[in-house]
């Protein structure tokens, strides 16, 4: 078989270069361009090899799984028997059920969509709450969910904080716990009631958070209003300095000024989404993953 390419949209292709010289294959792009009426014109890679893999983050989804489905189908025909996904940040997966009657369950539509699209998909920190495994959303032998958060934990440890990780709703407690065991760092989790997309409500726990440092830790900021209550919680109860580190820097429009706004020290994310906030690169681990599945 041929070496592999590695491939990416134009917005990810940092992050896709790095992985590809971390796997010591090239890196060609795919080209899109987008016409006034938001229809996209896809260029791919010609006479690729028959194994190609896809970087890409799947933030901004209406697009980007428009893009890759023209991609993908023209690779195809061109010869490409093996499609390995790597999309770090994996949209849809938050809307696991249908809360009211006739809402569409997204993760299912969306996971099988992926699922009969490409052979492999690596992804990190899918937010799966009512599910244990990513098979169960992308049913494909191959849906492999990493965590970031030993690479998260190393980056709080080499910054000398002595921080109290706290997860902003029950949902982040596992991201909190497995931060912290990585620096034998104190963490805990707060309550949240959420009654619309800017509209929530964080408890904090009973703990002394005077003069502490806290550092808030969630898979994704997408609003900032989960982060930007929590923050005003936590300045009320005394914390001496408050940033947040993150898997995912979504930052919806507006995000990033309100967290600015309410005072927040220091925003942290992995290059799951390309971003400023970005300071962990994820290529090291997903070469690693990559490799071993290519071995197997
Ligand atoms: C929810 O369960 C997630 O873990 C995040 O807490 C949430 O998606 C953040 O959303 P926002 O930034 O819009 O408050």
């Amino acid at each position: 078989m041929s070496t592999p390419l590695v491939t990416s949209l134009p917005d990810y292709t940092e992050p896709a270069q790095r992985l590809a010289s971390d796997l010591g294959y090239n890196y060609q792009p795919i080209r899109a361009h987008r016409f006034p009426d938001g229809e996209y014109r896809v260029s791919v890679p010609t006479q690729p090899p028959s194994h190609i893999i896809i970087c890409q983050s799947l933030d901004h989804p209406n697009d980007k799984l428009i893009e890759l489905l023209l991609a993908i189908q023209t690779l195809r025909p061109a010869g490409v028997k093996r499609v390995s996904l790597v999309a770090p940040y994996l949209c849809y997966m938050r809307q696991d059920k249908a809360f009211h009657p006739g809402e569409a369950i997204s993760q299912q539509i969306i996971g099988h969509f992926l699922a009969d699209l490409v052979d492999d998909l690596f992804t990190v920190d899918a937010h799966l709450h009512r599910v244990d495994m990513l098979q169960q959303a992308v049913p494909l032998k191959n849906a492999i969910n990493l965590s970031a958060a030993p690479a998260l934990g190393e980056f709080l440890l080499q910054h000398d904080l002595h921080p109290l990780l706290l997860g902003p709703d029950s949902e982040s407690q596992q991201w909190a716990q497995q931060i912290a065991e990585v620096g034998g760092f104190d963490w805990a989790v707060a309550n949240k009631q959420r009654s619309s997309d800017v509209d929530v409500r964080i408890t904090l726990p009973n703990i002394d958070f005077q003069n502490r440092v806290v550092v808030l830790v969630d898979d994704v900021i997408s609003s900032g209003h989960t982060l930007a209550q929590a923050t005003r919680e936590l300045q009320k109860a005394g914390a001496s300095k408050i940033c947040c580190l993150v898997t995912h820097a979504l930052l919806a429009d507006g995000a990033l000024d309100l967290l600015h706004q309410v005072g927040i020290n220091d925003i942290w994310s992995s290059d799951s989404i390309s971003h400023p906030s970005n300071v962990i690169h994820l290529a090291d681990m997903l070469a690693s993953e990559l490799q071993t599945l290519f071995r197997s």
